[in-house]
């Protein structure tokens, strides 16, 4: 009888602020998401006013640490490990098209190509992934201004709508006190394109999280590398040698 088992190699791909940041990531953006549907039903929930600004509040507050730690996240691409790396993540340029190449030839001989890294569609999805987050973090972050004058931008869409800098402290949200009525207009015009921008891509990035998931349990029950368990443990098992291993 021939032995089938085949001689599985373990590498460490994932370093532990990637796996951290993941995880932080996915508890912010779940909680972002849930609050958010609140936020947009909040009419048809029957919340009240003050109801409304808790619920905007909550999501702000969640919205800092999703936005600190992506931060982070894009600082490690050019400080961590060399999976972590902008180099590996973003796409269309000579290593990414060498990663198509390989894919198609490996395709083609009915021999697929492993990666340690992200394989070339998976590296389309997370740099998507990434822009559509940094673009929900940079407009959040100016909502929280516009619509409950909260940091970074509170003080000073305050100090914009005041009727003039003694009113500055009576500001509060919903409410009419101390505010100049053609400045108010002037900033919710300002803030239009904004909070669309905001709407828009909370519903392409449940796409692509939905897509990203999806990848994921396909090329988990296809190729077993434990894609999975990797963003828990940071590693990845093959059975022949991957294409990005001796980069
Ligand atoms: C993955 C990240 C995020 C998702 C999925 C998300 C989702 C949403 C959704 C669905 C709404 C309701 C849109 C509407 O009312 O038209 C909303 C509103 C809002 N978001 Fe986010 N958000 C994210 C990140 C952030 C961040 C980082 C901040 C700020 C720190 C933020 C601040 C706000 C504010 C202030 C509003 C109220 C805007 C308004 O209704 O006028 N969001 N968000």
């Amino acid at each position: 009888m021939t032995d089938l088992k085949q001689q599985l190699t373990t590498y460490h791909v994932w370093d532990k602020s990637v796996r951290v940041f993941h995880w932080i990531n996915v508890l912010c953006v779940l909680a972002l998401i849930a609050v958010g549907t609140a936020i947009l039903n909040a009419k048809g929930l029957g919340v009240s006013t003050d109801g409304k600004i808790l619920l905007k509040s909550v999501h702000v507050y969640i919205g800092y640490v999703f936005s600190l730690n992506l931060a982070w996240r894009l600082i490690w691409g050019f400080i961590g490990n060399r999976y972590a790396r902008w180099s590996a993540i973003i796409p269309f340029n000579t290593q990414h098209r060498a990663q198509i190449s390989a894919m198609m030839i490996g395709a083609k001989a009915g021999t697929p190509i492993g990666f340690l890294g992200h394989n070339p569609i998976g590296r389309m999805m997370v740099a998507l992934l990434f822009l559509l987050l940094s673009v929900q973090a940079i407009t959040g972050l100016v909502l929280a201004g516009t619509d409950v004058y909260m940091p970074p931008f509170g003080n000073t869409i305050k100090e914009w709508v005041a009727v003039d800098s003694s009113t500055v402290e009576s500001i509060k949200p919903y409410s009419k006190e101390g505010v100049d009525a053609e400045a108010y207009k002037e900033m919710r015009d300002f803030r239009k394109p904004i909070v669309t921008t905001h709407y828009y891509v909370f519903f392409v990035l449940l796409a692509a999280i939905f897509l990203h998931l999806l990848a994921v349990i396909i090329t988990e029950i296809k190729e077993k590398n434990g894609i999975v368990s990797a963003m828990f443990t940071g590693k990845k098992v093959f059975a022949n040698k991957p294409f990005d291993s001796g980069l």
